[in-house]
């Protein structure tokens, strides 16, 4: 099977970590249902680590936690479909899971028709307690053949953190996304780094194997699992608008991972704005590529994607912490001056056109901060 964009939805652990339950899974679906964000495109409802019994049942199979999911995880499933919505479930490449629970080592055949007896549409597949005499990519052609033969479409998530160069061989195991990276916290310096890590792995992502670049922490205050569940600043809302126009920008599955029935109301509307999500989801699945770079130091990203139907998005991003001016020309996308063109861009989050300078683009840009454009190509008149 394949996927032709990048997947959407929300993720249990940034905020929850493993202290889940049904409750709380059913009224996170109620609410992606009543704030907008099913027409958005989120769809999947993904259970991270810590779902799961600490023993495999006597035919060794796995089984959910009674006490946090006592109606089982076929009518959890069952609950999300009703909805409209699909059904994500997390495993493990080695004996156990990150968090200790039991992992698919050995058993991935089996695992694989437990999760398609349940109804699972996704599965992330984590890279902890494996035997280091087998090099990575072996697990996931395991796990990859386990599910393509389980009778079912899932959607394979691979998580093994870009460790052993992931992105030259997790095409051949029939993942539809891979981790690019270590796992994301709730800082700016966390979204930075993750950005930088990436300028390399763009030339592998996209056609229907995303690079994933982890969940999305939008929304998230202070005082979630990844920060230990201590009190912090986390980000401000600006930072998240940056956050979230990169990982559209370059085709990443856009996974919430904020308590979304407590998000503040910017931060729905930083998730929902149709046309950043209409160039992450992008039918072309071009790949981004950096512009202006013999004038910007490394803070300073200026990246373009052609879209389907020949628009382009330009996404400039001061990673920097003073204000910083850019200034690039039409010429890097191909619109030279003997083409007769020029384009018409539209900022994404103000809404505003953007007006150039002999064909240039201009503007300064404050610490942290983002525009995202769509540029039409038009004659020049
Ligand atoms: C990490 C993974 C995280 C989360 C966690 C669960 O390896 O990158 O996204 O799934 O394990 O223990």
């Amino acid at each position: 099977m394949t996927i032709n964009r990048p997947p959407m939805g929300w993720n249990t652990w940034n905020t929850f970590g493993p202290e889940i339950n049904e409750q709380l899974v059913r009224e996170t679906v109620d609410f992606i249902v009543s704030s907008g964000l099913t027409k958005a495109g989120y769809e999947y409802i993904i259970i991270d680590d810590g779902w799961s019994e600490m023993e495999r049942d006597a035919e060794g199979r796995l089984v959910a936690d009674h006490k946090k999911f006592p109606s089982g995880m076929k009518a959890l499933g069952d609950y999300i479909h009703s909805k409209g919505l699909k059904f994500g479930m997390y495993s493990c490449c080695g004996t156990m899971t990150c968090g200790g629970y039991p992992g698919s080592y050995d058993h991935e055949f089996i695992d694989a028709e437990t999760f398609a007896s349940w109804g699972v549409d996704y599965l992330k597949y984590d890279f902890c307690y494996h035997t280091g005499t087998l090099a990575g990519k072996y697990f996931y052609r395991r796990i990859g053949a386990a599910l393509a033969n389980c009778g079912r479409d899932i959607v394979l998530a691979a998580c093994s953190w870009g460790m052993e160069e992931t992105q030259e061989w997790i095409k051949t195991t029939g993942s539809h996304t891979w981790r690019s990276t270590h796992d994301i916290q709730n800082s700016w310096a966390s979204i930075k780094s993750i950005t930088e890590q990436q300028i390399k792995m763009l030339p592998y992502g996209a056609h229907g194997c995303f690079n994933d670049m982890d969940m999305l922490i939008v929304g998230m205050g202070g005082n979630s699992f990844i920060d230990g569940f201590f009190e912090t600043n986390g980000c401000t809302l600006h930072d998240h608008k940056t956050h979230f126009s990169i990982w559209s920008l370059f085709g990443s599955p856009l996974i919430i991972g904020c308590d979304i029935r407590n998000m503040p109301a910017e931060a729905t509307d930083i998730l929902t704005n149709k046309d950043v999500i209409a160039i992450n989801q992008d039918p072309a699945l071009c790949q981004p590529y950096r512009i202006a770079l013999d004038r910007c130091p490394d803070d300073i990203l200026v990246y373009a994607r052609l879209l389907e139907g020949g628009d382009f998005a330009i996404g400039c991003f001061n990673m920097s912490e003073g204000d910083y001016r850019f200034i690039f020309g039409l010429d890097e996308l191909g619109i030279t001056a003997t083409s007769g063109k020029t384009i018409v861009a539209k900022e994404l989050w103000s809404g505003k056109d953007q007006p150039l300078r002999c064909d240039s683009f201009d503007l300064t840009i404050e610490p942290h901060g983002t525009r995202l454009f769509r540029c039409k190509v038009v004659d020049k008149k």
